[in-house]
């Protein structure tokens, strides 16, 4: 494999994606992908196409606690309170419900984090299971975040993420939509001011990691309209 500027690598080694965008091969091996950003960013959103470009599962830790929640399991009981409250969920919670998903098969080669990690030590935690090849930062600034948040519908059957102005859901789905508990004003604002707090600083640890090992960090623009993320996301993929 012939390699110019850092890890980026030459055309022949670009896999085709089924959307026709290309990929560079390094992202298939065993390493992990995170995606990184505020609540609201649309994390969720890109993962799916993320997802079936890398061939990595997504594995995010909010559907997870919001299962837990659910199901009544202890660990629900536990996080309710703290997502209800727009707050973090303790790390050690956190760490341990990824070490667990981490054993499952479909994760040997490796996965797409999409809200995870969230803290600094949680990223320490992290690279003990496995290694992080790319973070994607997906920048989107916080007056934009409270109308994507409060405006957002779930389709509990597909899993599928709506919004009622940016992407409305269609006529025959739109009866079954719910809201998530958290996707209030107030406690959005509460998500905000832990991220700022206590994730965003991690943004910075990894681009320090990144001038030291062959991560690599991308910060993508996310104001723009849906497919407009998209579109800059594969591009970056394919350098
Ligand atoms: P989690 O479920 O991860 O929530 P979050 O990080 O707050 O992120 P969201 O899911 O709200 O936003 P998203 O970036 O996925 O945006 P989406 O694509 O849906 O976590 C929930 C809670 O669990 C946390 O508050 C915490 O308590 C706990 N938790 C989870 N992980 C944890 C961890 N690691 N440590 C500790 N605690 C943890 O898009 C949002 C809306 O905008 C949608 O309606 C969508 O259609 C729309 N949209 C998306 N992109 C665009 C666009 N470009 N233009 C216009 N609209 C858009
Ligand atoms: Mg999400």
């Amino acid at each position: 494999m012939v390699t110019s500027g850092g890890n980026r690598i030459v055309r022949d080694d670009y896999q085709c994606l089924p959307s026709g965008a290309f990929m560079s091969s390094d992202l298939r091996t065993s390493t992990s992908i995170v995606l990184f950003g505020p609540p609201g960013a649309g994390k969720g959103t890109q993962a799916g196409n993320i997802s079936v470009a890398t061939g990595k599962p997504q594995v995010s830790t909010g559907d997870m606690l919001r299962a837990a929640v659910k199901e009544g399991t202890q660990l629900g009981i536990e996080a309710k309170g703290y997502m209800d409250a727009g707050l973090l969920v303790p790390d050690s919670i956190i760490i341990g419900l990824i070490s667990e998903r981490m054993l499952q098969d479909d994760a040997s080669g490796g996965v797409l984090f999409d809200g995870f990690p969230r803290t600094i030590a949680q990223a320490e935690e992290l690279s003990k299971i496995t290694d992080v090849s790319l973070v994607i930062m997906i920048e989107v600034p916080d007056e934009d975040i409270v109308e994507r948040i409060v405006g957002r519908r779930m389709d509990p059957q597909t899993g599928e993420i709506y919004h009622v102005k940016f992407k409305p859901a269609p006529s025959d789905v739109s009866s079954r939509l719910i809201q998530r508990k958290d996707d209030t004003e107030d406690t959005v604002r509460s998500r905000l001011d832990a991220y700022h707090l206590q994730t965003k600083p991690l943004s910075e640890w990894y681009i320090e990691a990144s001038k030291e090992t062959q991560l690599r960090v991308i910060s993508v623009d996310g104001s723009g309209g849906i497919d407009q993320v998209s579109e800059l996301i594969e591009k970056e993929l394919g350098r």
